[in-house]
């Protein structure tokens, strides 16, 4: 795999919060990871123009909001942040498919109303950090395939099962750790050339890199483990 390749599968988890924080680890991780995940936290202290201020960093993002209401709700919303120029946006899948029909309309009207190219819709299925359920795992992916989800975000272990039902998911997989580093509240982990290995789109890594002592380093080591990957 060449290096701009894999730059677009990693992305890092901003799990900070403030705007400047998150663009310092954003300018120093950016010739390593194409894709930024701003999650409640960051995007409630920075606000939306956060967005734009990442892709000026040559950064695509992920916007991982997890969002779950009455379908009118969040249609409404996914319309609205369809139009700042998210390249993923994510929802509970156990919010229902009829709520999830209505954040994938939404999410696709607004970038169109934007002028954006069309985002990534993807339902949440099992949190990583609550333990395996297989049964409930299918269920969810086959409403995420049946209300116009593009993928789903799961964990590395459950990409096959996912794939037998939901064949062309877009898989966003979080809970990577680094081989030597620790779980912290993660329950299913693999490291990065696991979970790419296993199929995974997209990776999901927040403290391994976020938390390390030097993140560009921690990075750099990172895209080394992977260099014997396809
Ligand atoms: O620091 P760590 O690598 O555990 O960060 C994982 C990130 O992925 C966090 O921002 C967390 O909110 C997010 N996430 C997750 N499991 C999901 C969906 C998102 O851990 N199913």
């Amino acid at each position: 795999m060449g290096d701009r390749d894999v730059r677009g599968r990693l992305a890092i988890a901003l799990d900070v919060d403030s705007a400047q924080a998150a663009l310092d680890l954003a300018k120093n991780l950016t010739p390593h990871f194409g894709v930024a995940k701003v999650g409640y936290e960051l995007y409630a202290a920075a606000g939306p123009q956060i967005v734009g201020q990442l892709r000026d960093l040559e950064m695509s993002v992920f916007l991982d909001l997890k969002l779950h209401d009455i379908p009118t709700t969040v249609g409404k919303g996914a319309r609205v942040l369809g139009r700042i120029g998210i390249s993923y946006l994510n929802f509970h899948a156990s919010g229902g498919e009829a709520m999830l029909r209505a954040g994938v309309d939404g999410l696709s009207a607004g970038a169109d109303e934007a002028g954006h190219p069309a985002p990534v819709p993807l339902a949440v299925t099992v949190l990583t950090s609550d333990p395996p359920d297989m049964t409930r795992l299918r269920s969810l992916s086959v409403m995420a395939r049946e209300a116009g989800c593009a993928g789903v975000v799961c964990a590395a272990t459950d990409i096959s099962d996912v794939r037998a039902v939901f064949p062309a998911a877009v898989t966003m997989v979080p809970g990577i750790r680094m081989a030597e580093s620790g779980r912290d509240d993660q329950v299913r982990v693999a490291t990065p050339s696991e979970a790419l290995a296993a199929g995974a789109d997209v990776i999901v890594v927040g403290r391994s890199v976020t938390a390390a002592d030097d993140p560009s380093a921690a990075a750099a080591a990172l895209v080394a483990s992977l260099s014997g990957l396809g």
